[in-house]
């Protein structure tokens, strides 16, 4: 089907609705062919329109239409663009009743109702709403929901939707009924059902408003016994959002449903929130450390959305960041409380800006560049972002680093009595937090710190310091600029707040003092940065400092400093900033490898120095360092992180340049700190009983990258004792943490072991979807070497066990080789045609998806060539498909425009 929907949709023209949902009484009658959908509505004419009489136009897509009434008449309509437009309709409010049928089967889109292992499950967000019912599908319009559900009972013996639960009883013809009422108005995004058979783990609660809570997580029946980490992370989430900012839970119950088919990570709807299994689900023998950590994470995140989305929502889809930045930010706080110590903390903090350098960073200087606060878009699905997500949480990040922490909760405290129950704009958030702190840094500034809003692309901060000894005083001079993006060539200062420490050459913490500043003289400063270039002196020094600069990450920019050697080694072993530190380490090592990249075009061998082999071996050493830091500190920067650095100094990228250059120096480090290695096996392989704690999980890590690299020098040694070790760990390891990681460390080292090592795996998780996900991830994120892993993964797209159908089986295998830059960026062109054709076929069935796999080129214009032309060319075969849906059309075109 072509759409006619490619249009912009411009956030400019937002204008109010001309008419008001107040309230909807849904009703059901569940059937996977044909489900009858009808909706009475209560409509009030918006009175900022009174006087002329406006249009109804009502959002449907893949609906049909069998009966309009107003007021219990019959009236005529038309289709218009798929919407149902109503004409002269009462000028006084009036009830609407429609009906309509679709179908839940035949919806592979995975958006509105469809089925999925034979429930009935719902995902509105952002306009599948409208593939329900005809409405008003815009998230300034809020009604109360009623909603009766009908199904066979044996087949369906769940009813859920939002709201309490107030009816239910048995029907005719095998069929039973339920009814739900939301007494909160909602936009018809939070609104959810689902009709299945599960079953679930039950807990109440007392809040500490004194309220009676009910706390439910549904699954499948053989599920149960993975459900108890969500239900404590829920609990968690419930405790901290009262004692961090005094939000409780507004609702008697609250549940959350795990679905195995599902586009993203888990919806927030109002009391019902639906997650991917893989975000519900984890026991010890089945799920990693990671997937414990991300049940945490997006437990809490789902659950802080009732306030920051729910009670207050989004006026329009181009202000979205304002309830997921705001709420990213929300749980990466929530995660980092939860590790406990200092360390731990950090630990969160670098992993979460890995993250965001990695992804974000790359679509910020990309065809897909776009603000935080996004101007247009053809598909709004394509802008559920890094930016909006990873950079929105940095943006309020910043403004609570300017605002202080109990400055923040003031201004969260002011946002919520002036919102509570409205659907508003980022501006409006912005203007609650600098309102509550009008002596706060932000407040005199708020309008040019918007700008983080407005403006796409990363800024760059220079930084230069001087050291004038006859003064005993030190200049630091720090300049910023910001790449042009698409449709942004000048971009005016950002206000960037910059937390600063001095440490003299021993790495002491220097007081810092201002000429003419307050007497006060800590370690630790924030400069805010907000002109296209400042100095800042400080005075009372001995010796020139070494500048630990942007502390924490205080802002997402790209650090330019010129800091020597010496100084990163003086910051990596002593900076009391445990994020500079590790900061100081990957710098080090981003040198060696750009270095290493360049010097390989004289067909010189990529080689570690002493220097720095000695500093990692004595990280490796120091036991005063938790073991999940020790880990995060020997890990080289990722092949895609140095490509975009050399993207930065105007080098052409050759994906197979840097994975050679990664992979010498990986096993340098193998074979120099072997024994090291092997120490600090013997030291963490033993974890005792399994803990999914911070402490634990960091014990674990260490021991699977010393595994990883003892498997790997054996490879190099033709020692047979570490793969064999690794094997016999695959097979008794009680926990899938370390079972996967001895699995991984074959795979990753190519190890002969690994191809039984696999088997017995998958036939001893043949039931388990979510470890045969991990399972052909694992071999689809190996180091390519000598095109093995692509053909492995072409082999594996034929496996019985995958499909395209499944979201997840489907990212396992594919998003895994567009992230695994070696073996999908060849020479023969053979990765971009496979991926083509895996977008098409995609296309077909679930956009959404396979805009998200389309993205996997959005840097081809940085590759060398012969891939820059050919990835070209594989956009462009994806491009000239005429029936291709609104989603990949907007990736590709964009990736394609000058
Ligand atoms: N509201 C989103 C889910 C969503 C996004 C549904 C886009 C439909 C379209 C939800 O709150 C969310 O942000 N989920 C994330 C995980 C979260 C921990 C960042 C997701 O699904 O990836
Ligand atoms: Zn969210």
């Amino acid at each position: 089907m072509r759409e006619g929907t490619e249009t912009l949709v411009r956030r400019e023209l937002y204008s109010a609705p001309a008419y008001w949902i107040r309230s909807v009484d849904l009703s059901f009658d569940l059937d996977p062919i044909k489900t009858l959908v009808i909706s009475r509505m209560q409509v009030e004419p918006n009175s900022a329109f009174a006087g002329h009489h406006e249009a109804l136009r009502l959002d449907g897509e893949d609906i049909t239409v069998t009966r309009v009434q107003v007021n219990g008449q019959s009236i005529s309509f038309r289709l218009e663009n798929g919407q149902l437009v109503l004409e002269n309709l009462p000028s006084e409010p009036f009830q609407l009743e429609i009906r309509n049928t679709c179908s839940p089967e035949k919806n592979t889109r995975l958006n509105g109702l469809y089925t999925s292992g034979g429930g009935f499950f719902t995902q509105c967000e952002a306009q599948g709403f409208r593939r329900i019912t005809f409405f008003l599908d815009r998230p300034d319009v809020m009604a109360t929901f009623k909603v009766t559900l009908r199904a066979n009972k044996q087949s369906y013996p769940v009813l859920l939707s939002n709201g309490n639960k107030v009816e239910s009883g048995d029907l005719d013809h095998g069929r039973h009924y339920a009814v739900w009422v939301d007494p909160h108005p909602k936009p018809c995004y939070l609104f959810a059902l689902v009709a299945a058979n599960l079953v679930c783990r039950e807990q109440r609660v007392v809040s500490r408003t004194g309220k009676d809570h009910l706390l439910q997580v549904y699954v499948r029946s053989g599920d149960l016994d993975k459900t108890e980490h969500a239900m404590q992370s829920l609990v968690a989430a419930l405790i901290w959002d009262e004692a961090r900012f005094g939000l409780s839970l507004d609702l008697e119950r609250f549940m959350i449903v795990a679905v195995s088919d599902f586009n993203m990570g888990a919806m927030e709807n109002k009391g019902l929130n639906i997650f991917n299994t893989k975000f519900v689900l984890a026991n010890p023998a089945t799920a990693t450390d990671v997937d414990f950590g991300n049940v945490e994470a997006v437990v809490g995140h789902e659950y802080f959305h009732n306030w920051t989305g729910n009670r207050v929502t989004c006026r329009d889809w181009f202000q979205l960041s304002l309830k997921e930045g705001l709420t990213v930010y929300r749980d990466q706080e929530f995660t980092q409380d939860m590790a406990g110590s200092p360390s731990a903390r950090a630990v969160k903090r670098i992993e979460d800006v890995r993250q965001l350098r990695q992804i974000q960073f790359a679509e910020d200087a990309g065809p897909m560049a776009h603000p935080v606060r996004p101007d247009s878009y053809q598909a709004i699905d394509n802008f559920y972002t890094s930016t909006v997500y990873e950079k929105g949480a940095e943006v309020v990040r910043m403004m609570a680093t300017l605002v202080g922490r109990a400055g923040f909760a003031r201004g969260m405290t002011l946002y919520f009595e002036r919102f509570d129950g409205q659907a508003v704009t980022c501006d409006d958030f912005a203007q609650a937090i600098s309102d509550a702190n009008p002596d706060s840094a932000l407040a005199p500034r708020l309008e040019a710190f918007k700008r983080w809003y407005a403006q796409s692309g990363t800024p760059r901060v220079q930084a230069s310091g001087e050291y004038d000894a006859d003064n005993r005083r030190y200049t630091l001079t720090l300049s910023q600029s910001c790449p042009a993006t698409p449709g942004q060539s000048e971009k005016q200062p950002f206000v960037i707040p910059v937390a600063l420490g001095l440490l003299d050459r021993e790495g002491r913490a220097l007081p810092m003092q201002f000429v003419g500043g307050p007497l006060a003289s800590p370690t630790e400063r924030l400069l805010v940065l907000e002109e296209a270039s400042q100095s800042f002196t400080f005075i009372n020094l001995d010796s020139a400092p070494v500048p630990s600069l942007l502390r924490g990450f205080s802002a997402p920019v790209i650090l330019q400093a010129q800091a020597s050697q010496d100084d990163l080694l003086t910051l990596l072993r002593h900076d009391s900033d445990a994020f500079n530190r590790w900061e100081a380490g990957q710098q080090l090592g981003l040198e060696r490898l750009l270095a290493a990249v360049q010097a390989d075009q004289n067909g010189e061998e990529p080689t570690l120095d002493a220097a720095f082999i000695d500093a990692m071996q004595a990280l490796l050493r120091d036991e005063s360092l938790d073991a999940a830091f020790r880990e995060l500190l020997l890990t080289l920067p990722s092949e895609s992180y140095v490509a975009e650095r050399l993207v930065e100094r105007g080098v052409a990228v050759d994906p197979q340049t840097i994975h050679r250059v990664r992979d010498a120096f990986r096993a340098q480090l193998a074979q120099a700190l072997h024994a090291d290695w092997a120490a600090v096996w013997d030291k963490h392989a033993q974890t005792g009983g399994y803990s999914p704690d911070a402490i634990s999980s960091g014990r674990r890590a260490l021991a699977n990258l010393a595994l990883a690299n003892l498997v790997l020098d054996a490879a190099r040694s033709g020692d047979t004792v570490w793969p064999g070790r690794a094997y016999q760990r695959c097979k008794d390891a009680t926990n899938m943490t370390d079972r996967l990681g001895a699995l991984s460390a074959l795979v990753q080292a190519h190890a002969e072991l690994a191809e039984p090592a696999l088997a017995r795996f998958h036939a001893q998780f043949q039931g388990e979807a979510l470890v045969i996900d991990k399972w052909f991830t694992l071999q689809a994120t190996a180091p390519e070497s000598n095109g093995r892993v692509f053909a492995r993964v072409k082999a594996l797209a034929q496996h019985p066990d995958f499909s395209v159908k499944n979201p997840n089986r489907a990212r396992s295998l594919l998003m895994a080789l567009t992230q695994n830059p070696a073996a999908f960026h060849r020479a023969d062109a053979a990765g971009y045609v496979f991926w083509a054709e895996k977008v098409i076929e995609i296309d077909a069935i679930n956009r959404q998806l396979a805009a998200r796999l389309a993205r996997g080129l959005d840097r081809w214009r940085t590759l060398a060539e012969p891939q820059r032309g050919a990835a070209q060319e594989a956009l462009q075969r994806v491009a000239a498909k005429p029936d291709l849906s609104a989603d990949v059309r907007e990736i590709v075109s964009r990736a394609l425009a000058a």
